[in-house]
């Protein structure tokens, strides 16, 4: 059940959501990097923009990429027609200090691109379920420098029926937590 008391909310937040089952239809270059630039001005601490995605849509790069998934996500992930590598960027450009803000900078940049690619009839699933090593070695991206965060699957919203079946009964939107739950006016107190 997915919907919301507030009359105000744009349908966006609960029409999105994340399916496993994709069509292997291609996605039109245009609109894949109109998601990336929607993510490009995504909010971040300094404006740093600490975030680097790695992609793959032709079939050799997206079967190396593939591999870096765990089995569980392999199985469905691989129809997609667009994987893409999220990394943070451990340390700032301007000094050498940690920045503890960039994998919540990568989230917001993430959010970004996904409801873009919402808008524009396009569906995305995020998976932390992947060999971060795979990762570094596929994408040749320098572990001592940035943070594996998540892959995530992109394409068109496949027929559920073609997916394994332990998935096709998953093949739901799920609810939320309560907004209590989650948000507190002024102190949290005992939880
Ligand atoms: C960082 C991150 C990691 C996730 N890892 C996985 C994963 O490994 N496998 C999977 O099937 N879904 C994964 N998900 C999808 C979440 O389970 C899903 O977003 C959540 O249940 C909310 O559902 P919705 O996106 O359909 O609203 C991940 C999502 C995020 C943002």
């Amino acid at each position: 059940m997915r919907k919301s008391q507030y009359k105000k909310l744009s349908p966006i937040f609960i029409e999105r959501w994340s399916p496993r089952a994709f069509s292997s239809k291609p996605v039109p270059e245009e609109d894949l990097m109109t998601c990336f630039e929607a993510a490009r001005w995504a909010p971040s601490c300094y404006n740093e923009q600490p975030y680097i995605f790695v992609y793959a849509k032709e079939d050799k790069a997206l079967k190396e990429f593939q591999s870096i998934l765990v089995e569980g996500n392999r199985v469905w992930a691989e129809k997609a027609p667009v994987l893409v590598v999220v990394f943070a960027k451990k340390s700032f450009e301007k000094n050498p200090k940690p920045n503890r803000w960039a994998q919540f900078d990568s989230g917001s940049a993430f959010m970004s691109f996904v409801l873009q690619a919402h808008m524009l009839g396009l569906a995305c699933h995020g998976m932390g379920g992947f060999d971060p090593e795979k990762a570094y070695a596929v994408c040749k991206v320098d572990p001592q420098k940035y943070t594996a965060l998540c892959v995530f699957a992109m394409g068109y919203q496949g027929d559920k029926l073609e997916l394994p079946l332990q998935y096709q009964e998953k093949e739901e939107p799920n609810d939320r937590k309560e907004l209590a739950k989650i948000v507190f006016a002024e102190k949290v107190g005992l939880i």
